[in-house]
């Protein structure tokens, strides 16, 4: 990372403590602020981050790895959560994943990172009565199989 982009990460991370505030509530709005502008939070801006709202970086870490929303990697362009519980299970999320797994492979085959797409598998997303549901990005879809999953994907390219 150059002085360049740390200066940026830096004074984003202060104008969101001064929208926020500077105490521990922050972490979470700051995170999923830091994390919407530049797709993960590494590890530079971890420590920003914990020195801005006087906590340790350990702290700012556990959360990243507590919630499955939160990055510290570069991840593709988007991603895909296909819930895996037992509701969806039973709607037929098996055969969804498999053929996700195949179209997504196939998606990101020669994508530079930044454009590939990520599967996730998660728990119970709240849709169970319209499962099998997922997640692209923050979009919910309910009640997906094979054929409308490649009108999805299709979307994404
Ligand atoms: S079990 Fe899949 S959304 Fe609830």
């Amino acid at each position: 990372m150059t002085d360049k982009d740390k200066k940026i990460k830096t004074e984003f991370i202060a104008s969101l403590v001064r929208l926020y505030g500077k105490d521990r509530s922050s972490l979470l709005p700051v995170l999923q602020e830091f994390q919407k502008k530049f797709r993960y939070i590494d590890e530079y801006s971890q420590q920003e981050i914990a020195d801005a709202l006087s906590i340790h970086p350990v702290e700012v870490n556990s959360i990243i790895s507590f919630y499955a929303f939160l990055y510290d990697k570069p991840r593709g362009k988007h991603t895909i959560r296909i819930c895996k519980n037992i509701v969806c299970k039973f709607h037929g999320n098996k055969e969804l994943s498999k053929f996700m797994e195949k179209k997504v492979s196939e998606f990101n085959k020669d994508k530079s990172e930044e454009s590939k797409i990520t599967i996730e598998y998660v728990n119970c997303i709240g849709l169970c009565d319209r499962s099998p549901s997922m997640l692209v990005d923050e979009k919910v879809y309910e009640k997906i199989n094979p054929h409308n999953a490649e009108a999805i994907l299709e979307e994404l390219s």
